[in-house]
């Protein structure tokens, strides 16, 4: 019996989610718990971590699940680090449904940054006006750049006050679109866009709306993940999970 756990927090993640119901397959969707209220599923859900490679290696064998398709961001590297682990140690198969990443096109001013700290060397020593759209769990590595503002876009109202003093937090849920981005942009008077390299549709407006505007971006590479079978699309991954039951894996 084919029995399936679904890690999402994506779009992608929820299209899967619906095709896996239409099909009636057998399966869970997992969220992590970060965002207060998280769109429904037309599946099962549970929420929260599950305690480490261990803690879901115990998951897997209690719930009985033979596949894995982790759907998470590109960039929640630890859970699909996790997954990697736990699959092989419990013997199921394991899959990665992730969107290719952006590249940039004509026009677009893009400087390409490995990591978050990367991010942080490459703003200007001068003051300037920065869109942060990064999310929340990294705004207190920028604390040591006090002298920008900072615009960021959060899913959720933050609790107390935030690790940056001259920011300003918009709440709103994507997807965005390109005339929406821009206008918050100019609005702002933002000099500087930094962003993660999430790839997918959803996120891509400030990118549109940066180019518009004919402004600099700062791009933070993927992290590493551990090697994983990745398909790019949820009909791949339906047709892998068709296959892989028919064979009994
Ligand atoms: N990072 C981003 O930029 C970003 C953007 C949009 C959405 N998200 C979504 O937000 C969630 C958290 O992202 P993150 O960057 O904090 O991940 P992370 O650093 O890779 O994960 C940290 C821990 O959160 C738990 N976790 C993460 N995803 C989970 C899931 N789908 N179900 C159950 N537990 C999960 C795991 O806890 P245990 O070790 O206890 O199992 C994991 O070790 C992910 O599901 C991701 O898809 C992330």
């Amino acid at each position: 019996m084919t029995r399936i756990l679904v890690l999402g927090g994506t779009s992608e993640a929820t299209r899967l989610a619906r095709s896996l119901a239409e099909a009636r397959a057998d399966a869970v969707f997992s969220y992590a718990g970060r965002t207060t209220a998280p769109a429904a599923q037309p599946l099962p859900t549970r929420v929260g971590g599950f305690g480490g490679v261990e803690g879901l290696i115990d998951y897997l064998w209690r719930a009985r699940i033979t596949h894995v398709v982790d759907a998470t961001h590109p960039f929640a590297a630890k859970m699909s680090a996790n997954a990697v682990a736990a699959c092989r140690e419990a013997g199921v198969a394991l899959c990665a449904l992730e969107r290719a990443s952006w590249q940039a096109g004509p026009g677009d001013d893009w400087q390409h940054v490995p990591d978050m700290a990367g991010a942080v060397a490459a703003l200007p020593d001068r003051p300037i006006r920065v869109f942060l759209a990064i999310g929340r769990q990294n705004l207190p590595e920028f604390a040591g750049r006090q002298q920008h503002f900072y615009l960021l876009r959060l899913v959720d109202r933050p609790e107390g006050a935030l690790p940056l003093p001259r920011a300003e937090a918009v709440i709103a849920r994507g997807p965005f679109t390109r005339e929406g981005d821009r206008a918050l942009l100019e609005e702002h008077a933002i000099d500087l866009v930094v962003a993660k390299n999430a790839g997918g549709a959803g996120a891509w407006a400030k990118l549109d709306a940066a180019r518009d505007l004919g402004l600099p971006v700062i791009l933070i590479d993927r992290p590493a993940i551990p090697a994983r079978r990745v398909l790019g699309r949820v009909d791949e991954v339906m047709a892998w999970l068709r296959h892989s039951a028919r064979l009994g894996v």
